[in-house]
């Protein structure tokens, strides 16, 4: 079974695409940290995420491997695990940078979609209901409204920034939808077949609850 959860940033795709999967022993994929993988490696090599032709010309020697350690997803990029490494800011504006690059976005699809070929899969993304698997068995696409995401990024981040500004949170959050979904290859956009979910007023449980649900419901079928 191939299941497509996309949505903007910070919708807690992620999240609700992890607890799925482990509630329905399926594979998880979260190709957002590809795409940071991606710019991290770059950043490393001094080279800008948003610098088409360094981009271009570093990529053919760029490696990036997937595995699981127990359970949890690691990125492995350029020989190095980054999984520790970008969660940052900086990363989340490289990401989005180098996700407009469509030879970027080919390379990376190209593993996606090998990922699915072998395993029954929930892949969380931009484009994964509308490019990477269009064919997949169910698809969601998750939302929220800026403030409430900023506002759940906000209580995450309290903790360990101290100086975090919701308003500056919020403001980096519709920057980064508008780079994703005004992109010419790919765009975050919800597929016509999509489930929409908009979570502002639900809970992480509600929002595992109703995707499961339909999921079990579909299987079923
Ligand atoms: O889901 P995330 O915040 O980790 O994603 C980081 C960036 O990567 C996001 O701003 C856009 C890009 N991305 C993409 O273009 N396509 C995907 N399937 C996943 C992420």
């Amino acid at each position: 079974m191939k299941i497509a959860i996309d949505g903007p940033a910070g919708a807690g795709k992620s999240t609700v695409a992890k607890a799925v999967a482990q509630k329905l022993n399926l594979n998880y994929l979260d190709t957002g940290a590809m795409y940071r993988a991606a710019a991290y490696a770059m950043l490393k090599r001094g080279i800008e995420p948003s610098d088409r032709t360094a981009v271009l010309s570093a990529l053919p020697s760029l490696s990036m491997e997937i595995v699981y350690d127990a359970g949890s997803q690691k990125v492995i990029a350029d020989g190095e695990d980054v999984t520790p490494f970008i969660r940052t800011a900086r990363i989340s504006k490289g990401a989005s940078d180098i996700a407009v690059i469509p030879e970027v976005r080919l390379k990376l699809v190209d593993l996606q979609r090998n990922a699915a070929q072998h395993y029954d899969i929930v892949m969380d993304g931009r484009d994964i209901g509308t490019y990477v698997l269009p064919d997949a068995d169910i698809k969601f696409f998750i939302t929220a409204s800026p403030r409430e995401r900023a506002r759940r990024r906000f209580l995450e981040l309290k903790e360990t920034v101290p100086e975090a500004d919701i308003d500056e949170i919020e403001r980096d959050i519709i920057a980064r939808d508008k780079t994703d979904s005004t992109r010419e290859f790919a765009p975050l956009r919800q597929a016509e077949d999509a489930i929409l979910v908009d979570t502002t007023d639900m809970n992480r449980e509600q929002v595992i609850d109703f995707v499961s649900g339909l999921i079990a419901e579909k299987k079923r079928r």
